[in-house]
């Protein structure tokens, strides 16, 4: 066999996600594309602002020699000097060029940093529902993910974390905004987790990090607030990427932040870059991070996911839904009225496509991404009532 035993299970594992695909397209075929209602992919389709084409085109025409070759491997100082200003006010902290890491995307962020923390047989505790990518990258690096649970309403349980932590955990692993649930981590529970990860750390002589996975930072709905890790303890780090809030995301430009007063700051630094280097990014894409580093006053139009999320929620009231209402990020996580499998083909028999909850570690849950026209959700009352109308008398037949 070709193809490593591992590299096959993991196929086998995440092919749901790629027969969904493949169905969303042939059912797009066959009904066309304004009869199917697809709510499975997260890929932002709101326009990046308008500087993002003028900057862009700007930087584009100018000839300045040099400016395709390689640089440093954690990215242009300039760059990072200028996220370096922005984000001292976001993370609530003082942060300089040094502290700032340009990346290829998150994705490649969150890669960096499990290379540059985890050695072979490592724990890195990661709350359910999660990203479901997150076991693969803490796999890439010789880790093994630990999965806790949240509470009902997906808000961190402390307890369950304080359950899970031992003398192998490494990282603890947020995301917050949330995918897919939309919940938002209050200041309170983060302090809490903060204290909880030292006094920890103290206990098994070790050094526990705490990493936070933040793309969705700037999409979030009724002046809610994200409140910054940083505030809360030195052993932290925040990667992000402007592949949501610039709706950028096949440009794999993003960045991470270590807070100034990091343990063992200057080695993990050298580490850092050294991982964004051998795992083959060499650096993050050159124009891109030119292009956002005169771009962090701007974001996409929050107010037409605001709009989506409010009409959204009142189709799944009316068809009968219970959810939690998203504080941010662009995804709904309704509880599922039956099997969450069986539902969602059931769903698709109504031409919705939605993602299975066990999907994201979270069995008995639906996923919807609102990254879709309003018009495609409005559409879609009739066919969500009518799937929770036959999951009623499908439920009712097996009891
Ligand atoms: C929670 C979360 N983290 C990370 C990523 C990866 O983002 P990027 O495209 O910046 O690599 C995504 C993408 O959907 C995400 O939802």
């Amino acid at each position: 066999m070709t193809v490593a035993r591992k590299m096959q299970m993991f196929a086998e594992k995440s092919s749901w996600i790629r027969k969904m695909f493949e169905e969303g397209a042939r059912m797009k075929a066959e009904f066309g594309a304004e009869n199917v209602f697809d709510f499975s992919l997260g890929n932002p389709d709101v326009p990046p602002p308008e500087k993002f084409g003028r900057i862009l085109r700007q930087l584009a025409a100018e000839d300045v020699p040099g400016v395709h070759g390689y640089m440093p491997n954690g990215g242009y100082p300039h760059v990072r000097e200028s996220l370096a200003e922005h984000l001292s006010r976001d993370l609530e902290v003082e942060l300089d060029a040094g502290d700032i890491l340009m990346t290829c995307g998150a994705a490649g962020a969150l890669n960096v940093v499990m290379k540059s923390l985890l050695d072979p047989g490592d724990e890195v505790i990661i709350l359910a529902p999660f990203f479901v990518e997150y076991n693969f990258y803490v796999d890439n690096h010789g880790g093994v993910t630990r999965v806790v649970p949240t509470d009902r309403e997906f808000n961190i349980d402390l307890q369950a974390i304080e359950e899970a932590l031992n003398e192998k955990t490494k990282v603890v692993l947020i995301n917050s905004p949330n995918n897919p649930t939309g919940q938002v981590y209050s200041r309170r529970s983060l302090q809490d987790l903060a204290e909880l990860l030292d006094s920890a750390g103290e206990k098994f002589c070790t050094t526990i990090y705490l990493v936070s996975d933040e793309p969705y930072r700037k999409i979030v709905f009724d002046g809610c607030e994200v409140p910054s890790i940083m505030a809360t303890t030195t052993n932290s780090i925040v990667v992000s990427s402007y592949s949501k809030d610039l709706s950028l995301p096949g440009e794999r430009i993003g960045y991470l932040a270590v807070h100034p007063e990091i343990h063992e700051k200057r080695s993990l630094l050298d580490a850092l870059t050294l991982a964004n280097r051998i795992l083959g990014f060499v650096n993050a894409p050159a124009l891109m991070q030119r292009v956002v580093g005169q771009l962090q006053d701007v974001s996409v139009d929050v107010a037409i996911y605001a709009r989506r999320r409010k009409i959204f929620c009142e189709i799944l009231d009316a068809a009968g839904f219970e959810y939690v209402k998203p504080k941010g990020a662009f995804y709904l996580f309704p509880r599922s009225p039956i099997d969450d499998l069986e539902f969602c083909s059931l769903l698709q028999e109504e031409k919705i496509l939605a993602v299975p909850g066990r999907g994201f570690g979270a069995p008995g849950y639906i996923r919807l991404a609102f990254c879709v026209d309003e018009e495609v959700i409005s559409r879609s009352g009739e066919a969500f009532k009518r799937a929770m109308q036959r999951a009623g008398s499908r439920d009712g037949a097996t009891r």
